[in-house]
């Protein structure tokens, strides 16, 4: 599984570890930036992550910002990408399960990295449950993509 990176400056050092996280575990990791604790626009990483995932250069993104909301927000705007904002476990499976999530969204500023690395553990381990009535809910959330766009 190839995994794509991005955060803005207030998830810069939560990469960084990350990095290292994914590295243990045997992962190959694509970090789209940023490079540095400098000021940057959370929108930059997550558009790189969530066109990453949504092309297929990654099989899941990830992306930290300083609260998740305003990367979870911009990496959604992609068709084909679903990013799900999770701080603890509960949600990370079962943004994986029932939603097939493809992009985990984390707040640097709301949890530590141990819960944070624990999460990202857990997501990335969850498959998919394929249940029929999951299927028929993501479909819709497809087609919600054509629909928003035929109704411009
Ligand atoms: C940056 O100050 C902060 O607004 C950003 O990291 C994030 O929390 C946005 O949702």
């Amino acid at each position: 599984m190839k995994v794509a990176l991005g955060a803005d400056h207030a998830g810069f050092h939560f990469k960084e570890s990350l990095k290292r996280f994914l590295e243990k575990k045997g992962l190959s990791y694509q970090d789209l930036g940023c490079d540095s604790a400098a000021e940057t626009d959370y929108t930059d990483f997550a558009k790189a992550v969530a066109f990453a995932v949504a092309k297929g250069e990654a099989d899941r993104g990830i992306v930290i910002c300083g609260t998740g909301i305003g990367s979870c927000m911009a990496a959604n705007k992609v068709p084909g990408v679903r990013a799900a904002l999770c701080h603890e476990t509960f949600s990370a499976i079962a943004s994986r399960q029932h939603n097939d999530a493809n992009v985990l969204c984390l707040g640097a500023r709301v949890i530590g990295e141990p819960l944070a690395q624990h999460v990202v553990n857990v997501w990335l381990d969850t498959a998919f449950s394929g249940d029929e009535r999951h299927r028929r809910r993501i479909k819709k959330i497809s087609e919600m993509e054509g629909e928003a766009r035929e109704a411009r």
